[in-house]
């Protein structure tokens, strides 16, 4: 195949290859906030996509689909079970997002995670044309941008980080810190959503590997590495699409009219701990244990997507919050009326779509998120201005959506309040806030972040490096 100008690198391809119960393999869309993001933007450039297609031990050929090159990245069923679910998962992920669960730090992980880097490295370095730009993505792959240099020194290398990045406190834990640093200062542009984080990252350069840093600049091996913030968001001409869709708003009306006069508050997340599920339950429990809300008065609709199942902590959410729905349904439904209806399932575009618009009240309570393009997508879809969003501070997000119901889910009472307010205040009150909301989220949209980091990335650094 040929040589490619532009290539995203991603630990996922945009497509999972599924195998169902009749052993026949089809395609479907990847989980997570990623994949939403990178795709609109690839298909307009025709690039190259390097990932795993999601399944085990399967060695799959270069195929096209959906206008992109995809380009599958092997991985063992050992490699799934150290590097993806390991090292990534039980170790990256808690530690990144405020260690709300405790990271597993273990060196048969990290091994994994190193090998699996270089495989990701080496197809990358042969697909790439002579002076490509690579765009790699996320935490599970931060020692590429450093491996392709080495292999490829001709390439413009650019790495963005969906998820937070840790203060120095918690980095700080990280057996192999200084390994991973000098991973990410590989590449010409390291991206991030937020400035803190960005300015995490510099402080760690100078502290822990003892870099020369100029405001967001740090200068590494006669090369300048920019740290820069890149708030990713959603695609915003997929979602006028999707609301503008006849089925869609047929499905949203009948949505509503299955609900009766109930107040209809909606959660959409991957099954995961950082999310603030159980928080958000236990403070919509306690409004009905408290005699604000009656059974029939409002109801929540939580949409759980499996994900990563065969990680402990994983396992343990779900018992947990299937317990929890269980107790709230048992305490306060009656015959004909279940107050919290928990789907564990992935829904498609169009469905999540008609959920937008049917939704009340949308409730993302996170205890740490690096985005949260749920948040934004509900926005994005609200363009009759109604509907409330409730939104943790701690999501990325809530720095842009400052006309949100903001909320520290930590603080249960602090929640029900806000659940409260965003059920009760008037209808003027609600299309301001979201007037407002809808005009930061439309004008900064996925092409917008695209660009924006692109256009960095293809800028000219300095060439004449300070010397230490
Ligand atoms: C988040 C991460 C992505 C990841 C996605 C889904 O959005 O930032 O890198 O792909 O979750 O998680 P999974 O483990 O299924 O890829």
């Amino acid at each position: 195949s040929r040589a490619s100008e532009f290539v995203v690198v991603a630990n996922r391809l945009p497509v999972d290859r599924v195998v169902g119960e009749d052993g026949e393999p089809s395609w479907r869309r990847s989980p997570g906030g990623l994949v939403s993001a990178i795709a609109p933007l690839m298909r307009r450039r025709h690039g190259t996509w390097i990932g795993w297609a999601g399944a085990p031990d399967e060695r799959l050929e270069p195929f096209e689909e959906d206008g992109m090159s995809l380009v599958p990245v092997h991985q063992s069923a050992e490699d799934i079970r150290l590097y993806y679910e390991g090292f990534s998962n039980a170790t990256l992920w808690p530690l990144y997002h405020d260690v709300v669960a405790p990271p597993v730090y273990d060196r048969t992980m990290w091994d994994a995670y190193v090998r699996v880097n270089e495989r990701f490295a080496e197809v990358t370095a042969k697909v790439a044309a002579k002076d490509a730009v690579v765009w790699i993505q996320d935490y599970q792959l931060q020692l590429v941008p450093a491996l392709l240099r080495r292999l490829r020194p001709d390439l413009r290398i650019g790495f963005f980080l969906h998820i937070p990045f840790p203060p120095l406190e918690l980095f700080w834990q990280m057996p192999w810190r200084r390994q991973i640093l000098e991973g990410l200062l590989g590449a010409d542009l390291v991206g991030f959503q937020l400035p803190g984080a960005a300015q995490n990252f510099v402080r760690l350069c100078r502290r822990l590997l003892d870099a020369r840093t100029f405001k967001q600049d740090v200068f590494w091996e006669g090369r300048t590495v920019r740290a820069r913030a890149f708030p990713i968001s959603v695609d915003a001409d997929e979602l006028g699409g999707l609301i503008a869709d006849p089925d869609v708003r047929r499905r949203a009306a009948e949505i509503r009219e299955d609900f009766g006069d109930a107040k209809l508050l909606l959660g959409v997340d991957r099954l995961d701990y950082t999310k603030g599920i159980t928080q958000r339950l236990d403070a919509f429990g306690e409004l009905f244990r408290d005699g604000e809300l009656r059974p029939g008065e409002a109801a929540f609709i939580q949409i759980a997507t499996p994900s990563r199942e065969r990680v402990e902590q994983y396992q343990l959410l779900r018992d947990q919050i299937e317990q929890q729905v269980g107790h709230i349904n048992g305490e306060h439904g009656e015959l004909g009326t279940t107050v919290v209806h928990y789907l564990h399932t992935s829904y498609d575009r169009a469905e999540l779509a008609a959920l937008f618009l049917a939704a009340d009240v949308m409730v993302v309570t996170p205890l740490r998120d690096g985005m949260n393009l749920v948040a934004k997508e509900y926005v994005a879809c609200r363009e009759d201005l109604g509907g409330a969003l409730v939104l943790s501070e701690f999501a990325g997000a809530a720095a842009e959506l400052k006309r949100a119901y903001q909320v520290n889910p930590y603080d249960i009472d602090g929640l029900k309040k806000a659940l409260l307010d965003a059920l009760r205040d008037d209808p003027a009150e609600q299309s301001r806030r979201m007037r407002a909301m809808r005009r930061r989220v439309l004008e900064h949209d996925v092409d917008r972040w695209a660009r924006d980091f692109l256009a960095a990335l293809e800028e000219p650094t300095p060439t004449t490096a300070i010397a230490r």
